[in-house]
């Protein structure tokens, strides 16, 4: 009897985590290092400091995801690791590790594409990935619930903002491999980047997105009105490959402008609305009055970070987050319809947001589609999703060659 068992090793950005997860559908354990500490005071991910935190972190974080299943190397099927996208340096660090396990071990090793492994985050969550899938077109039963399919997902984080349709595997040669088609994306920042740069501008701590989702609900969104325009034609046609990193993944031209989003804007109109409202030294008296808490030993409470913002920093804020959350939810229950998915699943970083499940839930109730979102703890970098998406690949015997490497810019579909 085999124990279904697999170890996921995940190291793309500024999480390293180790995760056991038993046929892709009931995690036994899920370990998540968190680098915020190292990264908050330069504001951002420091790809150098990522990668040495990384080789620091992998080996007691693989023993511990080990310990609490209760289970070790001998009892796992095979090893999944991510081997893009993400940072070169971080990402090498996983594969090599995940590589001289299954080499010491005599496993075989799986090759897992990051946002694969958010959109299986959600399948996860609901304990709905079986090793039965039925058709496509009917759902995916398990343990009772159904969620319906093709679904459209919405991977949203700090360097992501995609559309996929995502169909199960069916019965045939094909077993095993999902598949994921691209309906939209970002042209430049990701949705994630832009709560992070900000909340970085308003002074608030790094990353930024739980810091404006909490001080969100006490600000009025409708205090500034802010836009999002239609994607000109020609920054859709030109096919260019964007600048930031949220955009490297995928081609634009054959996409529909209607399922492309933009985040550079909003971020640029919530700078000129800190400047022309004369709003800049508060800022930055914030920025110094956190930096002041953080280097005295205090960890700042999201009260501690209220009590340093004005009202009108609050309805700024809470108007930021009301305009994005509205353009995500726009266009991907638009896309949703164009593409005839049965189900919607948002994932990602982002995708724990407060104001984003309440209104994409309020919505599909009205549209009277199905919505899903992972847990909180599932939405943003962890290596459950990486072991819960390796599973199919294991039943299909899809194993990754020694040669694997790290791709930065793996594109799914
Ligand atoms: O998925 P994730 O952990 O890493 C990437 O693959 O990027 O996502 C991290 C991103 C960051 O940009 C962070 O600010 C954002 O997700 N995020 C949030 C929230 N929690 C994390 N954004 C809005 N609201 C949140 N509650
Ligand atoms: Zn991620």
């Amino acid at each position: 009897m085999s124990s279904g068992l697999i170890l996921g090793i995940e190291s793309s950005c500024d999480e390293t985590a180790a995760a056991v997860v038993e046929r892709g559908s009931r995690t036994l354990s899920s370990v998540v290092a968190s680098q915020i500490a190292t990264h908050a005071v330069y504001g951002g991910v420091v790809p150098e400091l990522a990668s040495r935190e990384h080789l620091r972190n992998i080996v007691p974080v693989t023993r511990a995801a080990l310990r609490e299943a209760g289970a070790t190397m001998a009892d796992l099927e095979a090893i999944a690791v991510t081997h893009g996208p993400g940072l070169a340096g971080a990402l090498l660090v996983g594969i090599t590790y995940a590589k001289g396990a299954a080499f010491a071990t005599g496993k075989p090793l799986i090759a897992v594409n990051h946002l694969e492994g958010h959109i299986h985050a959600v399948l996860l969550a609901a304990g709905r990935q079986g090793t039965e899938h039925r058709e496509q077109g009917t759902g995916i039963r398990e343990q009772g619930t159904e969620l319906a399919m093709p679904a459209l997902a919405l991977v949203v984080s700090g360097g992501h903002t995609h559309l996929y349709l995502c169909r199960p595997p069916v019965a045939g040669p094909e077993v095993g491999a999902w598949r994921y088609s691209l309906v939209g994306r970002t042209l430049d920042d990701a949705a994630g980047e832009a709560f992070d740069k900000v909340a970085k501008l308003l002074g608030l701590g790094y990353p930024g997105g739980p810091w404006i989702d909490a001080l969100a609900q006490f600000g009025d969104a409708k205090a500034v009105p802010f836009q999002f325009a239609r994607i000109k034609e020609k920054a859709h046609l030109t096919g260019r490959t964007p600048r930031t990193k949220a955009a490297v993944t995928a081609p634009i031209a054959e996409l529909d402008r209607d399922f492309l989003f933009s985040f550079s804007g909003i971020k640029t109109a919530v700078l000129r609305y800190v400047e022309v409202q004369g709003m800049r030294a508060g800022c930055e008296a914030r920025q110094r009055a956190l930096k002041a808490m953080v280097e005295s030993g205090r960890i700042p409470t999201w009260e501690d970070v209220r009590a340093l913002c004005d009202q009108q920093t609050l309805d700024l804020i809470a108007s930021f987050q009301h305009a994005v959350v509205g353009d995500l939810l726009r266009k991907t229950f638009a896309a949703a319809e164009a593409v005839d998915a049965a189900s919607v699943l948002v994932t990602g970083g982002v995708a724990a947001n407060r104001e984003l499940r309440v209104r994409f839930t309020a919505e599909a109730a009205e549209r009277a589609i199905p919505v899903a979102f992972p847990t909180l703890a599932l939405a943003t970098d962890n290596a459950a999703m990486i072991a819960a998406a390796g599973w199919p690949r294991f039943l299909a015997g899809a194993f990754a060659g020694w040669g694997l490497e790290a791709d930065p810019r793996l594109a799914l579909a």
